[in-house]
């Protein structure tokens, strides 16, 4: 099943001769619980094409389709429900809010949509990012690995359709880089999530299903690596 649709995506920054083109018709879909690697040289449009997906920041040209709602059809208003709902973005540099404790700022998307919060979820996801005895910890007395896997669990929270994470292990050494990608991994297989992640690191790309290389906006490359994990996926080798 196709969950993301990614249709003639064109991004052009500033006008006349300040003018940046950092997509130029980019096209690819992405079936259900597939794990796809973003990689590419620095400018060639990864975190553009990242944020366009993530219903962030609006395409000059193109469609985004994610599970059959073409967002940048939607009102703002409603734009930024359907990303709160169905979109966990991860960043390089974990934005939590310094004054949130651990498990304030895992459940604040749900507070943000007036939403109750599913204990044995939260739970679960706590124990598979191993942060139970730092729940009221604030993010300022947690270690860089700690606190990329607390904004996996934010991400997480709302059992997004998709999750996008830009160099997630960017600001990490090897150790703490190689736990939040089992991390990922394990979200992407435990719950069925479609997973795209933007990285740097050959080792990460190469564990994906499938790895797409961007240059000078737009794509050069489009492999598969792997059969996708999820169950139900067509086995016809595409
Ligand atoms: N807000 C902006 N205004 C103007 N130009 C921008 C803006 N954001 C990005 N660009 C330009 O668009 C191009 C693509 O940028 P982007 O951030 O998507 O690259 P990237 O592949 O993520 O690079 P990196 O690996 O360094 O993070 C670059 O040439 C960049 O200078
Ligand atoms: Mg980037």
């Amino acid at each position: 099943m196709e969950l993301l649709k990614v249709d003639g995506i064109s991004k052009i920054y500033g006008e006349g001769e300040a003018a940046t083109k950092a997509l130029d018709d980019v096209s690819f879909t992405v079936e259900k619980g597939e794990f796809v690697a973003i990689i590419g040289p620095s400018g060639s449009g990864k975190s553009t094409l990242l944020h366009i997906i993530g219903g962030v920041d609006r395409p000059s040209k193109g469609r985004v389709t994610i599970d059959g709602t073409s967002i940048y059809n939607l009102n703002e208003n409603k734009l930024a429900i359907f990303r709160r709902r169905q979109i966990g973005l991860v960043y390089q540099f974990y934005n939590l809010i310094p004054v949130l404790d651990v498990e304030e700022n895992i459940t604040l998307p749900l507070l943000l949509d007036g939403r109750k919060v599913d204990k044995d979820y939260l739970e679960d996801v706590i124990r598979t990012l191993k942060l139970k005895d730092r729940l009221h910890h604030l993010p300022n007395q947690l270690s860089g690995g700690q606190q990329q896997r607390v904004s996996i669990g934010r991400a997480l929270i709302n059992h997004p359709a998709l999750l996008l994470a830009d160099e997630p292990t960017g600001n990490l050494d090897s150790k703490n880089s190689a736990e939040i990608v089992e991390l990922l991994k394990l979200s992407n297989k435990k719950y069925g999530q479609t997973l795209i992640v933007i990285t740097h690191d050959e080792r990460i790309a190469l564990q994906a299903d499938r790895m797409i290389t961007l240059t000078d906006g737009h794509i050069l490359k489009d492999e598969r690596i792997r059969k996708s994990g999820h169950v139900g996926f067509a086995e016809d080798g595409r």
